[in-house]
């Protein structure tokens, strides 16, 4: 079946030539990646969007990533993504409405300071626009410590959206460990002012379910196996799990540590399965093992791009439709393209 899928992907792929470019997420399963011009983490897939002059992007990915490539790319380009059902959790816990109501009250507990809004590349369209229209901008994984200090260079607060996680390891990462507040929108006692007033950093409290599941027993039990094993973590994790592992890093980062590792080195990665899993692959010199031995952490939004929906919308294509076109409403485009140019030029 596979053979034959494989067949059908290059054949519609040699008709439509130049026209069409496959981008993929690290965390892709390897039916994906394999078809994919360029695989990468969520800020080097922005970059390739933005320099790609094809007339047609297809997103190996989530659908903030294909959204974020709409903005990014030219009127002329069209973005698809190959399942519509293919949605980040963690950039639904920030909604723009949630987070108009809540800038309100955060700004109101803090009258006399300037209060910078970042979201993480991980959100919708119109709460980048928010962020943007608030003098905020956009950050990934690889970049937040520099967004903050661009934020903390115009302003004296940050709000950050919406993975507490991240916030919390940049702000350690800043050395400002201990001037963080966390807002939870969903609980009363969640949202207090005071806190507000005093913190510099405001987090808002929203995760991602396939990083927070990490624990730090996880990574005794690795180095219990084998003490030589070596633990590097995703910043989305808790910071305790930063903490006790040997490095963070986004997924591109992680690739990087990898690469880069002597043969017979053992590495143990506390991400997302299916970059475990290419690493292995990628890599059979260095020995390298899933933080949570046989634990399930996979990302079911990434999972829903199947193979058989790529085959589809590659032939749909040579066939003359679009299907599953990622379209940014306009009134939201401009603005969100400038809190992602903010990010590209930090
Ligand atoms: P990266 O930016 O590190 O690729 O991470 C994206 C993501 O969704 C992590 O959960
Ligand atoms: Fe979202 Fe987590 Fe999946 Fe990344 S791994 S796309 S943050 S749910």
């Amino acid at each position: 079946e596979e053979a034959e899928r494989t067949q059908r992907i290059e054949a519609a792929l040699e008709e439509l030539g130049d026209e069409v470019v496959i981008l993929g997420h690290n965390y892709q399963r390897r039916e994906i990646v394999e078809h994919a011009d360029f695989v990468g983490d969520s800020y080097q897939l922005s970059v390739e969007a933005a320099e790609s002059d094809a007339e047609y992007v297809i997103f190996g990915g989530v659908t903030f990533m294909a959204e974020s490539a709409d903005i990014i790319t030219d009127d002329d380009q069209t973005v698809i993504l190959p399942s519509m059902e293919a949605s980040c959790p963690m950039a639904g816990m920030a909604e723009a409405l949630q987070v108009d109501a809540a800038w309100a009250e955060i700004t109101a507990a803090a009258p006399d300071s300037d209060i910078i809004p970042i979201t993480y590349m991980n959100s919708y369209a119109d709460l980048k626009a928010f962020c943007a229209s608030q003098g905020g901008l956009v950050c990934t994984s690889s970049n937040a410590h520099r967004a903050f200090e661009w934020a903390f260079d115009r302003g004296d607060k940050v709000l950050f959206l919406p993975d507490k996680h991240l916030g919390e390891n940049t702000a350690h990462r800043l050395g400002m460990e201990d001037r963080v507040a966390t807002w939870d929108p969903w609980d009363p006692e969640g949202k207090d002012p005071e806190a507000v007033a005093e913190a510099d950093i405001i987090c808002w409290d929203g995760y991602c379910q396939v990083h927070e599941r990490f624990r730090v027993e996880h990574i005794e039990k690795v180095r219990e196996e084998n003490p030589d094993t070596k633990v590097i973590v995703h910043p989305e994790c808790r910071r305790e799990v930063v903490e006790a592992a040997d490095k963070a890093g986004s997924t591109a980062d992680i690739c990087r540590t990898v690469e880069e590792a002597d043969p017979g080195d053992t590495w143990a990665i506390g991400t997302e399965i299916h970059l475990t899993r290419h690493l292995q692959r990628w890599h059979p010199d260095v020995e390298v093992l899933p933080l949570c031995g046989d634990a399930c952490m996979d990302c079911n939004a990434m999972r829903q791009i199947d193979p058989n929906y790529l085959t589809w919308v590659l032939e749909e294509l040579v066939a003359g439709r679009e299907r599953n076109v990622i379209e940014v409403a306009p009134e939201e485009k401009e603005l969100a393209k400038v809190a992602l140019e903010r990010m590209l030029e930090v």
